[in-house]
């Protein structure tokens, strides 16, 4: 009962997922390198749309691991578990990095939008492992 409730939160909770960067390269190609108001707007969507829930996400995901008993050198599980490593160092490095150029009165480079197009296809690699891998 309760394993089904949290393979739901994950399965679903993690496919909305990879809409968020989709949102993130829009707001970067819409304005988001020179306007500190779409500045903001992309940096909180980025950490409450994606990195916190992500996070939740992946907890889950080793929960379900142990609960499910699937071994960890299974393949879509390291996807899962090592395909987040880099969401979390382009999130820092060149998406909140580049925000930051942002706020404090500068204009972001070319990285802010590299970074969501990058964090776009590390999610969306995650998801396709999850649902055909498992
Ligand atoms: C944040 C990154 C992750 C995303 C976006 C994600 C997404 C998904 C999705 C969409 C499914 C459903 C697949 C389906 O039923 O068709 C799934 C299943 C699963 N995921 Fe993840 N996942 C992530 C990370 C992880 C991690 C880190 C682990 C384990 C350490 C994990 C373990 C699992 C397991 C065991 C299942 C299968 C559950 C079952 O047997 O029904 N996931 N994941």
């Amino acid at each position: 009962m309760m394993e089904t409730g949290l393979e739901q939160l994950h399965h679903y909770l993690g496919e909305a997922l990879v809409a968020v960067p989709i949102v993130l390269v829009f707001l970067a190609l819409k304005g988001a390198r020179t306007q500190s108001k779409l500045a903001k707007l992309m940096g909180r969507i980025h950490t409450f749309g994606l990195l916190m829930p992500g996070r939740l996400v992946y907890l889950v995901g080793l929960t379900l691991m142990y609960m499910t008993g699937r071994s960890i050198t299974e393949v879509f599980i390291l996807v899962g578990l090592i395909g987040w490593v880099p969401i979390e160092i382009v999130g820092k490095r060149l998406i909140k990095g580049e925000l930051k150029v942002v706020a404090d009165g500068g204009e972001a480079s070319s990285k802010l939008l590299i970074g969501a197009i990058a964090q776009f296809l590390l999610v969306l690699t995650i998801v396709v492992a999850m649902e055909y891998g498992h």
